[in-house]
């Protein structure tokens, strides 16, 4: 029986995957040598869907003063020694002792709502509690750490270890001064990054919601901390947001009540849950079956303060589709230690104060002579360390070069400055809207995904479905083959993907569309040819217009756009369309 939401029984995740492979949105990855678990291609009709996907992200988030940039993929080791990702981005392990299978730990236990530490699980395995999902066994190791970063080598000699990124927002950090330049040293500002983040899952078995290569949406947001208002919120504190505070009791509560409560922290954190909400509804998630929950202390990233995952709720359950995250100061201060690079944003004001503080100089005129065309770049080494890392110390370690140098106290001196400032420095903090673009893609198609009968319909959003109109001619006559052929020409020049169909009836050509989410049809008959109009059809309605055949890209748009059908042609009686299955092809 169809549910409420006209969908039936059964299992929407395997129909999905089903038409998924058919009708080119996505498949497992290596198929013809077995597959590797956690890899999906994305086929010709789902690269378009996720880069729509990503186009209304990108666009949102541009209108909101962000930039995009693009940073490498491959990082070299001390970005995550710094960043916390080497000690920190680790799962727990277990094997089977019987079957040898990999678990993770916390998937194979339930710990209730106990901190998932190594401690916990130990002792709910030793419990005899766990048993293998695959043999059966109830004798397992003891669980260890095993960090999800995939390791690789920079350059041939195999002694530099690098990394592939577990996520963008690390190539963010590392851009920091060159933002700050860019913003012209006026926060907030934020940039927006999108590409593949890699993260070498234990044991992945979902699909596409879990990738060791998975696409991610992220924005990191440099604020000062001292700012309390956000500039736009006023805008948005009495819409209202579906929330799951920590502690569990669910609430629909107003943005601005929930700010004003304590239950969201700040004001910026609750606008971009906001944005967040704005991008999934827009892309295809139902709002009805969406949420924003609170992520538990002990469930919190290494640099979070305060996490709010967006959810959705799908026919496995509520799935995480990203995080909106407060970071603070975390990452800036992390790289501060780690490189000693300036990464504090200066706060201008109008007095003038004196500020006393040590510094480190370097002895210029002795160093050019011992350490040649390396001096300039030592001396600056030297003079960016902090003060109580030289005070007192017969050598201070240096990188120049490429290398680590031992200097001498002869070539130093720590001494006390005095300066006049106008202003103060301090580390600005992160807010950060990440998101997982696979598990946004996959949940708007579940969403969308309606079935009576063996019927498929997607109802995606017009904008962001990867086909905009289907283009067909009635009869395989030349002068409608022509005419369509036409409109399909017309609609790639306006960045309007078409699909051209001359084959089958025109039941089973609408339903093709029907299935893959084409919210139009445009239909050339042999009217066209007389009175120069066409027909558009409306998936949703399956309502039909005739609407002349110079307008129909301009009439299209519009109806993209939200026009109502009626307003851009004369409604007319719609053929009865034939029913049946649309996958049976
Ligand atoms: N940048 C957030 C995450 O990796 O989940």
């Amino acid at each position: 029986m169809p549910n409420a939401k006209g969908e039936e029984g059964g299992d929407i995740a395997e129909k999905l995957l089903s038409m998924s492979k058919r009708r080119g949105f996505f498949w497992p990855s290596f198929e013809i040598y077995g597959g590797v678990a956690g890899f999906y291609d994305y086929g010709p009709l789902g690269t378009i869907f996720r880069n729509n996907i990503s186009g209304v992200w990108r666009r949102l988030f541009r209108a909101e003063g962000f930039y995009e940039i693009d940073t490498p993929t491959v990082n070299p080791e001390v970005v995550f020694r710094s960043s916390g990702h080497l000690d920190f981005f680790t799962d727990f392990l277990v094997d089977c002792e019987k079957c040898h299978e990999s678990f993770r730990a916390d998937h194979i236990v339930d710990i209730g709502g106990e901190p998932a530490t190594l401690e916990t699980i130990s002792a709910r395995i030793a419990s005899g509690d766990a048993r293998c999902p695959r043999c059966g066994s109830r004798s397992f190791s003891s669980p260890r750490p095993f960090n999800l970063m995939f390791q690789t080598h920079i350059g041939p000699s195999g002694n530099k270890p690098g990394y592939l990124r577990p996520e963008t927002a690390q190539g963010i950090f590392m851009s920091f001064q060159q933002l700050n330049r860019f913003f012209r040293e006026k926060l907030p500002f934020g940039a927006i990054q999108t590409g593949r983040g890699y993260r070498n899952e234990i044991s992945p078995r979902q699909g596409l919601v879990r990738l060791r290569e998975l696409n991610m949406l992220e924005a990191e947001l440099f604020v000062d901390p001292e700012q309390k208002h956000w500039r736009g919120f006023d805008s948005i504190r009495r819409e209202k947001l579906s929330l799951v505070p920590r502690g569990g009791k669910p609430v629909r509560v107003e943005i601005g009540k929930a700010v004003a409560d304590g239950i969201i922290g700040s004001e910026v954190l609750a606008y971009f849950m906001h944005l967040t909400m704005k991008l999934m509804t827009e892309v295809g998630i139902d709002p009805a079956r969406s949420r924003f929950r609170q992520h538990e202390k002990d469930e919190m990233a290494h640099y979070s303060r305060e996490t709010w995952d967006f959810e959705a709720e799908l026919s496995s359950g509520w799935l995480e589709l990203g995080g909106i995250a407060d970071r603070g100061d975390y990452d800036l201060a992390a790289h501060i230690k780690g490189s000693s690079a300036d990464l504090t944003f200066f706060r201008r004001s109008s007095e003038e104060r004196t500020e006393r503080r040590m510094t480190v100089r370097a002895n210029r005129s002795k160093l050019g002579p011992v350490y040649k065309a390396l001096a300039g770049e030592i001396a600056s080494a030297i003079e960016r360390l902090p003060a109580d890392e030289a005070a007192g110390k017969d050598h201070v370690s240096v990188k120049a070069g490429g290398s680590e140098h031992s200097i001498g106290k002869e070539f130093f001196s720590v001494a006390e400055v005095e300066e006049k400032v106008k202003g103060d420095k301090f580390v600005p903090h992160v807010i950060e809207p990440s998101l997982g673009l696979d598990r946004i893609f996959y949940s708007a198609l579940e969403h969308s995904f309606t079935s009576a009968g063996g019927y498929t319909v997607l109802r995606l959003p017009g904008p962001v479905a990867p086909i905009k109109a289907g283009v067909f001619p009635m009869t395989s006559e030349q002068g409608l083959r022509d005419a369509a052929a036409s409109i399909e020409g017309k609609m790639l020049a306006a960045g309007m993907e078409p699909y051209y169909d001359e084959t089958g009836s025109i039941g089973r050509r609408y339903a093709r569309m029907d299935e893959v989410g084409t919210p139009y049809c445009i239909t050339v008959d042999n009217t066209t040819l007389d009175e120069e109009t066409v027909t558009i059809r409306e998936r949703d309605t399956r309502r039909q217009v005739r609407t002349p055949l110079d307008d129909v890209v301009n009439s299209l748009a519009r109806l993209l756009s939200g026009e109502r059908l009626d307003r851009v042609g004369v409604l007319t009686e719609a053929a009865e369309e034939e029913k049946g299955e649309n996958e049976a092809e």
